[in-house]
């Protein structure tokens, strides 16, 4: 059998299927993409680095997983700071995808994961500037240890080259797709952007191209004014925004991703409880993840697992699967 194939008893969707982890958690356990997550909470791309950062404030084995920060082929420096700045619906970032490289993201970064993490599952989130790069980074850690599948960036908003047009046009968005799932056995998943004018039929040409999961959403293009220096109060100019904001945005786009194909969705943006949580499941998703919540206070997602766990024994649910893809809605 295809390792990225999985048949549940439960998984109507293809590569979703309920797991009896033996794990505290075991009502959380999930099966996504021929993964096991023990619980279906991650960290997002990029709020999380490569977990080592974290090691001291967040017990990253007890979440589902993490994500990692973008990785390319050679060192990125990134943009100019100021980085990030808040307002009250969210964030506003342009890190510009700085990294160290899949050279050190390989020889120190997964061998710490490798080392310190048993239960959590961890994606790569890879990134490029030309389409050949995304098989090359994957291809480059494909044997690597400390993860577990890939996720392709191909919806930054606030890079000058290499970020949403990748995604934005469909025979781009094959390539890609397709020469990364031929350079690795580990399944990939595909990071598409909200601001796509229908973002449930390029999950559909990612997953006709051999994506085995599909992430949504990215950050939106957003502007922010330093009203002192009528600048814009990012280094970069424009950023992506993030944050509460980003809830109903994110659901409905799980919601309508999540009816066209069927490979497991991961929803993400603006998660801050169990409730918002609950929220993409019911929309769909296999897998939540959170970033800018988790980066105010680091703990939040392990706060999402209990409360998740609190939320299926008052509502008599056995397994979360039972919840995944249950919105009453015919629009
Ligand atoms: C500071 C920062 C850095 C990010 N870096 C990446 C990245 O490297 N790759 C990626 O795919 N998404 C990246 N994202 C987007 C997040 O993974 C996520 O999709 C987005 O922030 C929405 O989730 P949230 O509202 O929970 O933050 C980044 C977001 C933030 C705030």
């Amino acid at each position: 059998m295809d390792p990225r194939t999985v048949s549940g008893r439960l998984g109507e969707r293809r590569g979703t299927a309920a797991v009896n982890a033996g794990s505290p958690n075991s009502r959380l356990a999930i099966e996504a993409a021929g993964l096991r997550f023990q619980n279906p909470v991650l960290l997002a791309a990029g709020t999380a680095a490569y977990g080592r950062e974290l090691r001291d404030v967040v017990e990253l084995d007890r979440l589902g997983g993490l994500v990692t920060k973008a990785v390319s082929p050679r060192p990125r420096v990134g943009a100019p700071a100021p980085r990030v700045a808040e307002f009250s619906g969210g964030m506003i970032n342009a890190v510009g995808l700085a990294n160290p490289g899949m050279a050190v993201v390989r020889d120190s970064e997964l061998p710490w994961l490798a080392s310190h993490l048993e239960r959590a599952r961890v994606l790569v989130n890879v990134v490029g500037d030309v389409a050949d790069d995304f098989a090359t980074v994957v291809a480059h850690l494909d044997d690597a240890e400390g993860l577990h599948g890939f996720e392709l960036n191909v919806s930054c908003p606030n890079v000058k080259a290499g970020g949403m047009e990748f995604g934005a046009d469909p025979d781009t968005l094959r390539d890609v797709v397709s020469r990364a799932r031929k350079a690795t056995r580990r399944p990939v998943f595909v990071k598409l952007s909200p601001t796509l004018v229908d973002i449930a039929r390029t999950a559909s040409v990612a997953v006709d191209a051999g994506a085995d999961g599909i992430t949504v959403v990215n950050t939106i293009p957003g502007l922010m004014v330093d009203l002192e220096t009528r600048r814009p109060a990012l280094g970069f100019g424009s950023g992506g925004v993030s944050g509460v904001s980003l809830l109903p945005v994110g659901v409905l786009a799980t919601w309508r991703v999540a009816r066209a194909v069927r490979v497991p969705v991961i929803g993400v943006g603006g998660i801050t409880s169990a409730e918002d949580a609950l929220q993409y499941l019911v929309a769909g998703a296999s897998l939540v993840a959170l970033g800018t919540a988790s980066m105010r206070d680091p703990r939040v997602a392990e706060r999402v697992v209990h409360g998740l766990e609190r939320w299926c024994e008052q509502h008599a649910v056995h397994s979360i699967r039972e919840v995944i893809g249950t919105l009453e809605w015919t629009p």
